[in-house]
């Protein structure tokens, strides 16, 4: 079972533990760490400083422009506060330049220890049920030109392929 849930330091000891899964930050898609000073750390404190970041506007693009958008994390379960972290979601509400071009509206990363269990597939699913309440009525997913596993994500969950910029494909999801 897969849920997304909002980022909560109480939930720290499962958010350190999937940090260090990761091993590094340069997967962390849709955590937001790169608005952080420096790289997330792996503790209570480091947890305080991350779940402080992702209440704060909204996450940037690399032009430093910002766009409202809402953190998750995915949780492996039902939502409930013992539930392994397995991923991070991030949904942005609008689009920029930017984002219409390249980031798409959703970015998400799971932790290399529960990959292929099918928790992005549902995380991406799960936060579809967003659009409708933000007027979003197609949701924009990207990935990179040789990631076989976000595309095949992005397509499981009805994602039309508009084109490919540079090493981007761009998919559409119609939110019905
Ligand atoms: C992309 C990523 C989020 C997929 O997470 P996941 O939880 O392993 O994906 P799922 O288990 O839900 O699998 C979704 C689909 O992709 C397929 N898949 C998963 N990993 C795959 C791989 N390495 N190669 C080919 N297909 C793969 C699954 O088989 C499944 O398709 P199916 O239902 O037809 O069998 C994960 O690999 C990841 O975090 N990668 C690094 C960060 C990243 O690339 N994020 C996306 C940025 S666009």
């Amino acid at each position: 079972m897969t849920a997304l849930v909002s980022p909560d330091v109480r939930r720290w000891r499962q958010w350190t533990a999937m940090i260090e899964d990761f091993g590094g930050t340069d997967e962390m898609h849709g955590s937001g760490h790169w608005f952080l000073d420096g790289d997330p750390v792996p503790t209570q404190d480091g947890c305080v400083a991350f779940v402080a970041m992702t209440t704060q506007t909204a996450p940037g693009t690399p032009d430093g422009a910002r766009v409202p958008s809402t953190y998750y994390w995915i949780a492996a379960g039902d939502g409930g506060a013992d539930d392994e972290l397995v991923g991070f979601l991030n949904f942005r509400h609008t689009l920029n330049d930017f984002l219409l071009d390249q980031g798409g509206h959703i970015g998400y990363g799971v932790r290399p220890s529960a990959r292929r269990r099918g928790h992005a597939a549902a995380a991406l699913r799960l936060a579809l049920l967003d659009a409708p309440g933000l007027g979003i009525d197609r949701v924009l997913v990207t990935c990179d030109l040789d990631n076989a596993a976000s595309r095949r994500t992005i397509e499981i969950n009805g994602g039309e392929l508009e084109d490919i910029r540079g090493d981007r494909r761009r998919y559409w999801i119609a939110i019905p």
